[in-house]
């Protein structure tokens, strides 16, 4: 496995790949690598030929009283995960080098981007299309893979590679979770002893959800009061929202008619570790 820091010498490579034949495939990550990560790249690596992974933790995506600072960052680590698990290159660029003296144009899928996460952390989704929109350039891939837990992410990006007639693909992997029902995040490992046995409640509120909708449930109201329900019977979290919208306009749907993103965000009491998790209906992503 290759371990790339240069845009320039990335881009390089990758020509090189696509002019011999071979397809390219990105996972954007931020490292602090688990194994949600790791299916994302086994998706790659079935359908591509060849695999990168980035690995930045991208400053433009965190406001300023967010975790930039004590974001995990165990590199190495990582490295060996990913190469383990087949990964050809690594692109960990600097700072410096995505983000040079005199940067000025960023990336802004509108709309879309003011409810759910975005309302609560404004600026947001702005530095995560910037900087994937740079990835895309950078690697030049033909599909990119991205997790489900994002959801919102996910959709803001399919939006701009439509907006923008990118040629992109976005494959969009499922949640994947801990034993306890917990969707893995990098961010986990803020949670205390307490908080973890607290916080697979969230899956938990969600799959009752489902399991009313298929049921016959389908009024909003009554679906979100049932995970509200779940969550709240642990002191332990905070809620900052649980809203169903719908999966195109991201706006809340008064009833379940079409594809709907059941979509949650938790503050743990002790860690203040924000949690996110969602579970769509009646369709996919
Ligand atoms: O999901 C993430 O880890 C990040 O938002 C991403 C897509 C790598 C952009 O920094």
């Amino acid at each position: 496995m290759k371990i790339v820091r240069s845009p320039v010498e990335m881009k390089k490579l990758s020509m090189t790949m696509q002019r011999s034949g071979s397809s390219v495939g990105l996972v954007p990550t931020m490292g602090a690598l688990h194994k949600g990560h790791i299916s994302l790249l086994d998706r790659i690596n079935d359908t591509c030929d060849f695999s990168v992974m980035s690995i930045f933790v991208n400053p433009v995506q965190f406001g300023p009283k967010e975790d930039f600072q004590k974001y995990p960052r165990p590199f190495d680590a990582d490295c060996e995960l990913a190469e383990k698990a087949g990964c050809d290159v690594i692109f960990a660029p600097s700072k410096e080098d995505m983000y040079p003296e005199n940067y000025c144009t960023y990336v802004n899928v509108e709309d879309i981007t003011d409810g759910l996460c975005g309302a609560s952390r404004p600026g947001h989704f702005r530095g995560v299309t910037t900087v994937v929109l740079k990835f895309f350039n950078i690697v030049m891939p033909q599909i990119a893979c991205f997790g489900q837990k994002d959801a919102q992410q996910v959709l803001v990006i399919k939006r701009m590679v439509h907006d923008l007639n990118m040629s992109v693909t976005i494959d969009v992997a499922p949640i994947f979770r801990e034993e306890s029902g917990l969707a893995m995040s990098s961010r986990n490992v803020y949670l205390s002893d307490a908080e973890r046995v607290a916080a697979p409640l969230i899956y938990k509120g969600l799959t009752d959800a489902v399991t009313q909708y298929n049921n016959g449930v389908i009024k909003t109201d009554t679906l979100i009061n049932v995970v509200t329900t779940v969550i709240g019977q642990s002191p332990l979290l905070e809620i900052e929202y649980v809203e169903l919208v719908d999966t195109l306009k991201i706006k809340p749907v008064t009833s379940v008619t079409s594809a709907a993103l059941i979509a949650v965000a938790c503050r743990t009491k002790e860690s203040r570790t924000r949690l996110i998790d969602n579970i769509v209906i009646g369709g996919t992503l």
